[in-house]
């Protein structure tokens, strides 16, 4: 399972590369503009500059909601870097212009995807990856790890090679839920993907490792 980070913080995008595990990136305008992004060319000077941090697929999404608005801006967004991958809303349009896309060999990322039925129509639009919330999902009493193994089961049984990639992860059980239900890759704020190192009994162990070896060795 690859692991994405979701954040547009250039500092938290290099911790999580410099850890040596990451793959790629994902952004929307809401994380853009906690950053403090806006105006048309400073947000895509930001997406180049993550991908000069990054090196793997980095999701840039549309603003437009018409074909003609996501066809223009997604080929101008792909245009900044060959790891570009445009994210288009699940909406008729956006699996139009999925299908655009993928007939011209860009990736796309499908976003904002809540039920079965809408991954199997941006599979079919031959979206790159699909991205189910899981947990604004869990946020409305919905157990999205559900529908990540739902997915994951029509995708194998129709060989499907777009790829499930679990979004709106809040914790770390997610991250390892997600992996145990055959997403193929993750995106993850950074706090959770730390989460996975912490263990009480390896910080317990390690200390008495330690103490034991300042003992034996004076
Ligand atoms: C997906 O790519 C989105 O950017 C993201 O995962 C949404 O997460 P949120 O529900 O925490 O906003």
């Amino acid at each position: 399972m690859k692991f994405f980070i979701d954040t547009a913080n250039l500092a938290q995008i290099k911790e999580a590369y410099d850890l040596g595990i990451l793959d790629g990136v994902t952004t929307n305008p809401s994380l853009m503009a906690k950053e403090g992004i806006t105006g048309e060319a400073a947000i895509l000077k930001h997406y180049v500059d993550i991908c000069n941090i990054a090196d793997g697929d980095v999701s840039a999404e549309v603003i437009s909601t018409d074909y003609e608005g996501m066809i223009a801006e997604g080929e101008k967004l792909a245009a900044l870097h060959e790891n570009i991958v445009v994210k288009v809303p699940m909406i008729k349009d956006g699996i139009k212009a999925i299908k655009y896309f993928s007939s011209k060999g860009i990736k796309t990322n499908c976003t904002l995807i809540f039920s079965a039925g809408q991954a199997i129509l941006a599979a079919k639009a031959g979206a790159t990856y699909i991205s189910p919330f899981v947990g604004r999902l869990d946020d409305i009493s919905f157990d999205g790890m559900e529908l990540i193994a739902q997915i994951a089961h029509i995708f194998a049984v129709q060989a499907y090679p777009t790829q499930i990639l679990a979004a709106s992860i809040r914790n770390p059980i997610h991250i390892i839920k997600s992996a145990e239900m055959g997403a193929h890759v993750i995106t993850s704020p950074l706090p959770p993907i730390l989460a996975l190192l912490s263990h009480p009994l390896t910080d317990k162990g390690l200390a008495q490792f330690l103490a034991d070896h300042a003992k034996a060795n004076g």
